[in-house]
């Protein structure tokens, strides 16, 4: 009787703590929702052609989906993921893919590297001021424009260089 109760505890444990991890980034960038394959393919290519000499961050990185697609074209890519679960598969998935990163970071803590071209973001509208405030600093701080590729949210008082489907694209100039 005392072990079936340990084991519904440790089962009811393991299931709380899994959806914390997924459902608690909302409260700093967004839950994990991942961009269709499809989308990022248009995204990267018909919105912001990706190539070779592009260093791509996305910020919140979920499964690697979009630093999979960057890689495909020829750039490099940098994963920040604050979920450990998420990163661990990301990882795993792209063990062999040696144009790939993938951290266990939150994003607003990390320094971008100075090789950074282009970021990308599903986010929800609640943070995507706080976003564009980090890359406003990184672009600063690396002196030198950063575009930015935002899903599904639009950036108040700036006018994107391009948009196509729910993608807006921008040059965040340094402050
Ligand atoms: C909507 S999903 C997007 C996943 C992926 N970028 C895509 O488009 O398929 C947002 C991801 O951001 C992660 N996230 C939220 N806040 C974060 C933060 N402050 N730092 C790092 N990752 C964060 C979540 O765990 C989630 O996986």
């Amino acid at each position: 009787m005392v072990f079936v109760a340990i084991t519904i505890l440790i089962i009811i444990s393991i299931v709380v703590i899994v959806v914390l991890l997924f459902l608690l980034p909302g409260l700093t960038g967004a839950p994990y929702v991942p961009t269709p394959k499809t989308n990022v393919e248009k995204a990267l290519t018909k919105l912001y052609p990706i190539k070779s000499g592009d260093f791509l961050i996305d910020l919140g990185a979920g499964d690697g989906v979009v630093l999979y697609t960057a890689t495909k074209h020829g750039a490099r890519a940098l994963g920040l993921e604050i979920n450990p679960v998420l990163t661990l598969i990301a990882k795993w998935r792209f063990r062999k893919n040696r144009s790939i990163t993938m951290k266990c970071r939150n994003f607003y803590h990390y320094d971008f590297p100075k090789e950074t071209t282009v970021v990308y973001a599903f986010a929800v509208s609640l943070h995507i001021e706080r976003i564009r405030r980090k890359i406003e600093h990184e672009a600063g701080r690396l002196g030198k424009p950063i575009y930015f590729i935002s899903n599904a949210f639009d950036l108040k008082d700036l006018k994107p260089i391009k948009r196509l489907d729910s993608f807006y694209l921008y040059r965040i100039i340094p402050h």
